[in-house]
């Protein structure tokens, strides 16, 4: 597929997306890393329907995607939680604008909160939630229309490095306990490793499919994994992969500007 922004201000055309070819299994976990600017978030868009594609055809479960649908769950990087709502009436929201059944629909939410470890926390406001959990309700949220596949661009981008780790972990049981096809953005490529059956690369824009990795590290997953060698050889070689796009756009991200020795800072 292909995505081309059209800039009124100017009347050019901005080609975000060129030729992206891309093939999800059922019940895989695919990340997708890149330099800043590739495309990744107009990607995710695009599966999610909220942006029309310019070329080629996107599908999901052998229907075309013509536009935003229940089988589709979306976890934005900001908590887009209702500030009036409890935890509870944020994640029921989705249900009850499908019209479903109230007592049903509330047992379902509950055993999402049990599942995103909230219980305890249902009738607390989203001011009153860290921003993990506050992410936790995010992921509850896509998850209670029981989508085909979950969309999260950037989740944790906004948490201190110790919850994000932390999230990573929780994201993994959710993961392991619904099976779900997840689709998952980042720009830290050891959150991309851990997390991942495969890790794809973007080219720098206009966005293509670099390199697709498969990750050969058993699961269950701890987070003492990226450790070992093997995490560590995929990280080099995804960092390599991205320094090079990186470097054909004509700048550093702000992470490697300090030195060519320096790892990517795991923030
Ligand atoms: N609404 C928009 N209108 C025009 N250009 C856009 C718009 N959104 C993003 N872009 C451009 O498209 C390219 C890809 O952006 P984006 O998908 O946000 O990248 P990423 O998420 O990988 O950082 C960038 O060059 C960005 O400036
Ligand atoms: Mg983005």
């Amino acid at each position: 597929m292909g995505l081309e922004y059209f800039i009124a201000r100017t009347g050019h055309r901005l080609v975000a997306l060129k030729d992206v070819n891309l093939q999800i299994r059922s019940g895989e976990f695919v990340s997708i890393v890149g330099p800043s600017g590739c495309g990744k978030t107009t990607f995710l868009n695009a599966v999610d329907g909220l942006l029309k594609i310019s070329k080629g055809q996107m599908l999901l479960d052998g229907q075309l995607i013509t536009g935003p649908g229940k089988d589709r769950g979306m976890v934005f990087q900001s908590a887009s939680l209702l500030p009036w709502r409890t935890v509870r009436g944020n994640i029921l929201y989705g249900l009850e604008l499908q019209g479903r059944n109230k007592s049903e629909a509330k047992e379902r939410v509950d055993g999402l909160i049990r599942l995103v470890g909230l219980a305890g926390f249902e009738n607390s406001f989203p001011s009153q939630l860290s921003g993990g959990m506050q992410q936790r309700v995010n992921l509850a949220r896509a998850l209670a229309v029981d989508p085909e596949i979950l969309l999260l661009d950037e989740p944790f981008a906004a948490l201190d490095a110790q919850t994000r780790e932390f999230m990573q972990e929780e994201l993994l049981k959710v993961w392991n306990a619904t099976r779900k096809t997840a689709l998952f953005i980042t720009h830290q490529i050891s959150e991309a490793i851990y997390l991942s059956d495969r890790v794809i690369v973007f080219s720098a824009r206009p966005g293509m499919v670099k390199e697709s990795i498969e990750i050969d590290i058993p699961r269950p997953r701890k987070l003492s994994v990226k450790r070992t060698p093997r995490f560590l050889e995929y990280e080099d070689h995804l960092w390599a992969s991205i320094v090079e796009e990186v470097r054909k756009q004509g700048m550093l991200p702000d992470e490697i500007k300090s030195g060519p020795s320096i790892r990517p800072s795991d923030g």
